[in-house]
């Protein structure tokens, strides 16, 4: 359904498309407006701005609403399975038993990562942080696959470039993590899961199938949200016909950030500094009140959940689950429900819809996984990287889709004449 809307500015009035999404969402589309009425919108951090239209994910902020191609996430976390849900995000369709075995064999393909690769991944100091290691070697992969920087790349290394990435940093985070310890790497065995591997290659030793599957169930949980800060920057830099490598190091570098990805690790750090404080943390629910006071609760808030995060409900069974399994009372856990509870009676958090989000109890599972705290954010690379590929696929299959180049209002200062001041 299509109408018009009307844009009265300084007595000029313009018609404006108005666009209506499959779930009723209307959006006012101004691609014309600069050239009709010389005037541009200003939006920061794009709150009130759809940067593109897309079918991957839906979500309602206001109903905590979450599908991945239009099935449920809840329906997702409790019957299928992370690479299953890899296949359906970036091919559109849930896989039937011959694309199911195709694309695990796809993934087991990539047992192991180039010669190069892994010497540069031995340059790295056992000090560097994760986030780093993983941008800094995805974007690496791009010198040895010379095949993927055609701009024009075939159907046929798209449709491998997923199973290739996901086994690739599945490698890549294990192996850096094992020389972080002084211990050898472990080779992948693809049959026994994405999940089960990836912790076998971590850990080694027999992986409980409760643990594993849980692992799962967070990576389900974190394998797409629309038009997140990361997933943006992926199809900015992929708008300019940019490789997949260099697309996805760049979203990896924006997930590092504390107010994005960076979230787990900070949240796990916010909680053991309450607990070193004395555990009172009524007294850091003031501090995230008090504007003079740059904490925030990390972990609660979100862009556009204003009601739970449908995966933090989730993710919080997950956690009572792992906890139980491996017989672990971790304090930091009771403290974070105790934060939970204060804070959702809080008027300062209810007024301002601030609820738990994804990243509130993760990081207790991948800490109670024996995952250290400065590879939590790898973990969310680990189950975003299908979510970025499907919008980095969708945008590069768009015939429509331009090379991202926002405007902006100049507020600098006006025309003046050069004066060397070196001869005052
Ligand atoms: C992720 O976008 C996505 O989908 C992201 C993500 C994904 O899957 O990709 O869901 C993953 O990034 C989850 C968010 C993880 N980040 C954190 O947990 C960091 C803590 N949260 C906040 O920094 C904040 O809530 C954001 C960054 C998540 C959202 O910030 P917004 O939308 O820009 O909101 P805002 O900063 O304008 O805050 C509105 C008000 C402000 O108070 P007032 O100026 O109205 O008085 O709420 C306050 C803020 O000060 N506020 C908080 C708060 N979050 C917002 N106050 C204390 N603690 C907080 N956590």
């Amino acid at each position: 359904m299509s109408d018009n809307a009307k844009l009265d500015v300084r007595g000029n009035t313009i018609e404006l498309p108005v666009i209506t999404g499959t779930e009723g969402e209307i959006a006012l589309d101004i691609s014309k407006l600069r050239a009709q009425a010389g005037i541009i919108t200003l939006d920061n951090g794009f709150v009130n701005t759809g940067s593109c239209s897309s079918a991957v994910t839906f979500l309602n902020g206001e109903k905590g609403i979450l599908r991945y191609r239009g099935y449920p996430i809840e329906q997702l976390a409790e019957q299928s399975n992370f690479s299953e849900v890899a296949y359906l995000l970036y091919n559109k369709e849930l896989p039937n038993s011959d694309q199911s075995k195709k694309f695990y064999d796809d993934i087991a393909k990539h047992a192991a990562l180039p010669g190069g690769v892994s010497n540069i991944l031995d340059q790295f100091p056992a000090t560097a942080h994760p986030m780093g290691v993983v941008s800094a070697t995805v974007s690496a992969l791009s010198c040895f696959y010379p095949e993927y920087l055609n701009p024009e790349a075939t159907d046929e290394i798209k449709s491998r470039a997923l199973p290739q990435l996901m086994a690739q940093i599945k490698i890549i985070m294990a192996d850096f993590y094992r020389k972080t310890i002084g211990k050898d790497s472990i080779e992948s065995n693809p049959s026994l899961g994405y999940s089960k591997d990836f912790l076998t290659m971590m850990f080694g030793g027999d992986v409980d199938e409760e643990v594993a599957k849980a692992l799962d169930v967070l990576l389900i949980l974190h394998a797409d949200h629309e038009q997140n800060c990361s997933a943006s920057t992926v199809r900015v830099v992929g708008s300019s016909h940019a490789n997949i490598f260099a697309s996805i190091s760049a979203g990896i570098d924006a997930l590092w950030g504390q107010l994005h990805g960076g979230a787990n690790q900070a949240v796990l750090e916010m909680l053991e500094a309450i607990k070193n404080d004395g555990g009172d943390y009524k007294k850091f629910i003031d501090k995230a009140k008090d504007k003079n006071d740059p904490f925030r609760l990390m972990g609660f808030g979100h862009r556009v959940y204003k009601n739970f995060d449908p995966r933090a409900k989730i993710i919080k069974v997950a956690c009572d689950t792992v906890l139980e399994k491996l017989n672990i009372n971790d304090p930091l856990l009771d403290i974070a429900k105790g934060l939970e509870e204060v804070a959702l009676k809080d008027e300062y958090f209810v007024q301002r819809n601030l609820y738990p989000n994804v990243d509130f109890y993760s990081g207790i599972i991948y800490k109670a996984l024996g995952i250290p705290t400065n590879m939590f954010t790898a973990m969310f690379v680990l189950g975003r990287l299908p979510g970025w590929m499907s919008q980095w696929r969708e945008l590069r299959e768009d015939p429509a889709a331009k090379i991202a180049r926002p405007r902006q209002i100049y507020v600098g200062e006006n025309e003046r004449n050069y004066v060397d001041l070196k001869k005052r």
